[in-house]
């Protein structure tokens, strides 16, 4: 692994223990917490582990996360089975100024969304290297019904992005994930409601209607709420 790697390894950890910190506050022996996907959100499921007696159990974006919240002894509830989510916590690929977020790198964004609207706070976990003045360096994931991928990739240029199939990948959903590239997002809330409409989508990776409440950036210098 790269010293850069390390590097962000380390300020991964860092927010995730922020995280921690931040939640462990509001949480009682009924709460609920719901947990995200991805390499930041696995340091979080490793730390939530150390207060797994704080709370009743977690709801999970991916079967990847329940498996690990599960290895650690975490109780992991299907969202359908419970009635409140007290918070969602997950990283993401992208963060703008208004919290809105590029996510689904891991593939994850359709759950990912379902349980951050499920919660009643949503916190994103970062490292500095995820803040962006305007969402769209990042290709933009689109999970689409693997019949109408032909249709939705040509709606998706038509819009001017460059979609590209990810290969050898279904999600936990069984549908396929378009990346769009060269698609450069001035106003998330409005490309997340269009996305949204094409027949055969989903979902997408903005999350701007469902932007954080909170984002906890990771620097070398210190932890910061944005
Ligand atoms: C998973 O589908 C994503 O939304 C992740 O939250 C996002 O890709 C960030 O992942 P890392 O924490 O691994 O960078």
């Amino acid at each position: 692994m790269s010293l850069k790697a390390r590097q962000q390894n380390i300020l991964k950890l860092q927010a995730a223990k922020a995280a921690v910190d931040l939640i462990r506050p509001k949480l009682s022996s009924d709460s609920i917490v719901g947990v995200g996907t991805g390499s930041t959100a696995n340091c979080f499921i490793d730390a939530l582990a150390e207060i797994k007696n704080h709370f009743d159990a977690a709801v999970a974006s991916s079967q990847s996360s329940a498996e690990r919240l599960s290895q650690l002894g975490i109780k992991v509830l299907e969202l359908n089975a419970v009635n409140e989510v007290l918070v969602y916590v997950d990283g993401a690929d992208e963060v703008d100024p208004n919290r809105a977020l590029i996510k689904g790198g891991g593939g994850a964004l359709t759950r990912e969304k379902i349980v951050a609207a499920s919660a009643q706070e949503f916190i994103c976990i970062v490292d500095e290297s995820k803040l962006v003045d305007m969402l769209g360096k990042f290709p933009l994931p689109v999970e689409v019904i693997p019949m109408a991928r032909g249709l939705v990739a040509r709606d998706l240029t038509a819009m001017g992005g460059q979609p590209i199939l990810r290969s050898g990948f279904s999600t936990d959903n069984g549908n396929l994930i378009l990346d769009v590239r060269e698609f450069l997002i001035p106003d998330p809330a409005a490309a997340e409601t269009a996305i949204n409409n094409l027949v055969g989508c989903v979902c997408n990776g903005i999350f701007a209607a469902q932007a954080a409440d909170q984002v906890i950036v990771a620097r070398p210098d210190g932890v910061t709420l944005l």
